[in-house]
């Protein structure tokens, strides 16, 4: 890595000291397991506000999945507070998925506001290990701003696939790694040692886009889309649908 990348990865580690601090202590996680909610309540407001239009026309085909029954079951992975309900087709079921326990009162908030939604169960696991999830199960399953902080994508995606019935769906809204000759990625770069702690593990340069193509999904389709917020080190998104 080049010794001016690592310059300016210092000083933006030497300005947020503490955080580094009480992370090598291991103090950090519990405090940014309990503040992450807060912090998604805020954001994904001004995420449905300015990316709304991008998930409508995400989410306008889930119908197209209901299963023999007539019924849509939807997996939430990563649910966070919920910020997807709002563009859900109604009367579908949905399973929600989430390895941090806090954000279960803020869901509940959310299931308050978009009662057109039926809720199953909340599950407080990784999305890599759902043993609780039958395989083959799930007509869609939905995944969005999570594969930025998941260790192993190739793992999650393998389990994605097994939940999903044959014909199923995983769709997917990810903000990514920004093209290498843009000052963006070069304030991704920089960023990227300090946003993991502040961002509870998200990572900011995961090329997402190629896990995905390698999966073993039988149609992948996306598009690379930059989002409103022209200095956020978040600015470039994907998003698109997986099939089994
Ligand atoms: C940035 S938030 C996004 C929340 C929500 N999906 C949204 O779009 O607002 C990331 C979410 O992924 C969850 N998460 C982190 N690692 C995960 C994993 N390995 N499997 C499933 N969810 C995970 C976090 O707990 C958090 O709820």
């Amino acid at each position: 890595m080049a010794l001016y990348i690592l310059f300016f990865q210092l000083c933006v580690a030497i300005i947020t000291l503490p955080i580094h601090i009480l992370a090598g202590l291991g103090l950090w996680d519990p405090i940014a397991k309990r503040f992450m909610p807060y912090l998604m309540e805020r954001i994904t407001k001004n995420i449905n506000k300015h990316m709304g239009e991008h998930k409508k026309e995400l989410f306008r085909t889930l119908s197209d999945f209901k299963g023999p029954s007539g019924e849509l079951k939807v997996l939430e992975l990563g649910c966070g507070t919920g910020a997807n309900f709002p563009f859900y087709p109604s009367g579908c079921k949905v399973t929600c998925v989430d390895p941090n326990p806090n954000f279960k009162t803020f869901l509940s908030k959310s299931l308050a506001e978009n009662d057109h939604v039926h809720f199953q169960e909340f599950l407080v696991a990784p999305g890599e290990n759902m043993p609780q999830v039958a395989t083959g199960s799930m007509d869609v399953v939905i995944c969005t701003l999570v594969l930025c902080s998941v260790e192993n994508i190739d793992d999650i995606l393998t389990e994605i696939h097994r939940v999903l019935r044959p014909g199923g769906a995983y769709y997917f809204f990810e903000h990514v790694a920004a093209d290498p000759s843009s000052w963006n990625y070069f304030f991704q770069i920089i960023l990227d040692p300090t946003w993991k702690h502040i961002g509870d593990g998200c990572k900011l340069t995961k090329e997402t886009w190629k896990y995905l193509e390698r999966a073993k999904f039988s149609d992948v389709k996306y598009k690379h889309v930059l989002a409103p917020f022209k200095w956020s080190p978040v600015r470039p998104h994907i998003y698109g649908y997986a099939l089994k």
